[in-house]
């Protein structure tokens, strides 16, 4: 098993390096074709997503979430449309996406076309239904993106204060915020 996690981890990091020139219907098939079952009347297959904070609701959970996702892939492969069937997308979502997270700034970045600031990545599914489900699964770390390009958290903020501080310096009237102390370090 341990073995073939790093050959698996390759393989999937090609993947997602694919995915960024087909954004949209990006597919990644082990399976063929052939032995997707087209019967089933619910029949969109196991499908993920990333998708970052600053794009769904996190307390009106029916809400769909908006916008690209940071990454997408399709698993030509379908479960049962159960709550155990749910479990096994989402864990097989985890497998091909989560593990490689920390590695997949610059897919994201460029992806969700829009800047972004400590956003946490979550783990979306869909099994069956095509609705996203929030799998409450997510990557500790935060992104930061400027420009469609990763940029390191740190340096955004410094850079976010920096312009405050200029709007502030412009408005004398200003007394609300907690930006106030201008000049401290
Ligand atoms: C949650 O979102 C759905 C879909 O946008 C909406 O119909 C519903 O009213 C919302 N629920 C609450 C409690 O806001
Ligand atoms: C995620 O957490 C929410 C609230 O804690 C819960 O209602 C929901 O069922 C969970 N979703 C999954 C897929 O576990
Ligand atoms: C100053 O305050 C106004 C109104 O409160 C606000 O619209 C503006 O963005 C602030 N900054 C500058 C530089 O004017
Ligand atoms: C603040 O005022 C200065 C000088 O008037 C100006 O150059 C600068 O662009 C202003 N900053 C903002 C954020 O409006
Ligand atoms: C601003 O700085 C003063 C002392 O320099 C401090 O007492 C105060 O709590 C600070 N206010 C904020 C909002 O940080």
């Amino acid at each position: 098993m341990h073995i073939s996690t790093k050959s698996c981890s390759i393989l999937a990091i090609f993947t997602v390096a694919a995915l960024l020139r087909s954004v949209t219907s990006a597919k990644y098939s082990r399976f063929r074709l052939a032995d997707v079952q087209r019967s089933s009347t619910n029949n969109v297959p196991c499908t993920c997503a990333i998708f970052l904070t600053g794009q769904f609701n996190r307390f009106n959970r029916t809400e769909q979430p908006k916008g690209n996702p940071g990454i997408q892939l399709e698993l030509m492969q379908h479960y049962p449309c159960t709550a155990s069937g749910n479990k096994q997308c989402s864990n097989k979502c985890l497998d091909s996406i989560v593990k490689h997270l920390p590695n997949s700034q610059n897919v994201i970045c460029a992806t969700i076309d829009r800047d972004c600031f400590r956003e946490r990545a979550y783990l979306f599914y869909q099994n069956c239904a095509p609705r996203w489900v929030n799998s409450n699964i997510s990557a500790g770390k935060e992104f930061c993106c400027q420009n469609d390009t990763p940029m390191r958290c740190s340096l955004m903020a410094e850079l976010i204060r920096q312009s405050l501080r200029e709007n502030n310096a412009n408005n004398t009237t200003g007394t609300s915020s907690e930006e106030q102390n201008v000049s401290n370090r």
